[in-house]
C-alpha cells in the first residue's frame, strides 16, 4: 500500500534558526516558509535528493504543533509521510484492520496541494504517520 516516504517533518522551537541552520551547517536547499492555517502550522520545506525535510512551527491559537512543543521544548520529530496512490482506499483499507484514522477519516488538502490523512500514533510504534496521495 505504502510507497515512497515523501517527507518527515520536525517540529521546531524557532523556525529561523532551524532553517539557517539546515541551509547554512547542513548545506540543504531550503524554501520560504508557509503558512498552512487548515493546519495550524507555518512550515519550511527542505529538498534533499531522496525525500523532503519539513520544518513545522506552531501557527495560531489551536495549533497541533504546540501541544508538541510543550512536551518536548528542544523540538523532535512530528511526523512521517508516506505516499499512497489513493487515499480513499488505503484509508478503507486501514480503518478494516482496526488503525484509528484521525479528523473523522476525511482527508484534508495538505502542504503540497494533495489529500493527505493522518493515523494515530498509538496503532503504529508511537509513530504519527501522514498518507499523502500521490
Ligand atoms: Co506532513
Amino acid at each position: 500500500m505504502i510507497g515512497r516516504l515523501n517527507h518527515v517533518a520536525i517540529a521546531v522551537p524557532d523556525l529561523e534558526a532551524a532553517a539557517a541552520q539546515y541551509r547554512d551547517t547542513l548545506g540543504a536547499t531550503v524554501g520560504a516558509p508557509q503558512d498552512e492555517p487548515d493546519h495550524g502550522v507555518t512550515a519550511v520545506f527542505i529538498e534533499l535528493p531522496n525525500t523532503k525535510i519539513e520544518l513545522l512551527y506552531p501557527l495560531g491559537e489551536a495549533s497541533p504543533i504546540a501541544g508538541f512543543l510543550d512536551k518536548n521544548p528542544s523540538g523532535g520529530i512530528h511526523h512521517i509521510c508516506y505516499e499512497v496512490d489513493d487515499i480513499l482506499a488505503a484509508r478503507d483499507a486501514l480503518a478494516a484492520s482496526g488503525a484509528r484514522v484521525l479528523g473523522g477519516g476525511e482527508p484534508k488538502i495538505g502542504a503540497h496541494g494533495k489529500p493527505v490523512l493522518f493515523l494515530h500514533p498509538k496503532d503504529f510504534n508511537g509513530t504519527l504517520i501522514e498518507l499523502e496521495q500521490v
